[in-house]
């Protein structure tokens, strides 16, 4: 039986990879999939929070090079958010696993406000918890409000699941010869500017220790092989 190393973990979703093959929104095959896979670690006892981006419906920082105000532009973004966490928790409702949407933004007549204390009683309890509208303040990624949300939770792990195998050397979509790291250290990563999260995000692992994986969330699996602590993708830890 696999063991878990991590008991409590923030997985951060991109929201791309929510389009799956279809150019804007969602695709339910793909949802299906995630919660699939989330169940499958569910199984294990592993306590779970979650972060999802916005990008599949709608991107601040694209928008606000297009002339949208950068802090409305993020709110909008922040909302697509909020569209992708209630699509998640029907997925897994679905498959009957319990979950609470707690929103950064108040939005109650359709998710719990986002208070720390109970959303750790949720995870004590076995529900999956969704958290929506990333920091609640513009300026700040996803990944940022991953991070944010993993320390609050005290969550023993941040997984990032994305569309490439771990943090490469350079974009490997769009060169050949990038080479994939099994382990970085958090600085080398920042001064590097290997781009596999925002700086803010990355500091702020660092600064308080949490490690941080890099992996494809499209290979089925691995999400529970790197909870068990097999060398799947990239991990990011303190320099010893
Ligand atoms: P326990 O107290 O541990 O049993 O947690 P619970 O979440 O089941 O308790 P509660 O009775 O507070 O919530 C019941 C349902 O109402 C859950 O599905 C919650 O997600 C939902 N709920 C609670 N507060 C809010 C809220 O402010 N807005 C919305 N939309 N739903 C809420």
């Amino acid at each position: 039986m696999d063991e878990p190393v991590y008991k409590r973990i923030l997985l951060k979703l991109s929201g791309e990879v929510l389009l799956g093959d279809s150019a804007f929104g969602i695709d339910t095959n793909v949802l299906k999939f995630v919660a699939e896979e989330i169940g499958n670690v569910r199984t294990l006892g592993v306590q779970i929070g979650i972060v999802i981006g916005g990008g599949n419906i709608f991107r601040g920082v694209e928008a606000s090079a297009r002339g949208i105000d950068r802090a409305s532009a993020d709110y909008m973004g922040m909302l697509a958010t909020a569209m992708n966490s209630l699509a998640l928790q029907n997925a897994l409702e679905d498959r009957g696993i319990p979950t609470r949407v707690q929103s950064a933004i108040e939005m109650k007549e359709i998710a719990e406000p986002f208070i720390k204390r109970r959303a750790m009683r949720h995870l004590e309890k076995g529900r999956v918890v969704i958290f929506a509208c990333g920091t609640g303040s513009p300026y700040f990624t996803t990944d940022t409000a991953a991070s944010l949300r993993a320390m609050e939770i005290q969550a023993d792990a941040l997984l990032k699941a994305t569309k490439v195998d771990g943090i490469y050397d350079k974009d490997p979509v769009k060169e050949k010869d990038a080479r994939m790291f099994n382990k970085i250290s958090y600085t080398e990563v920042l001064t590097r500017d290997l781009k596999v999260m925002d700086s803010t995000a990355v500091s702020m692992c660092r600064d308080n220790n949490l490690p941080l994986a890099v992996f494809n969330l499209e290979k089925r699996g691995n999400i529970r092989d790197v909870i068990c602590g097999k060398p799947i993708g990239t991990i990011v830890e303190s320099e010893k």
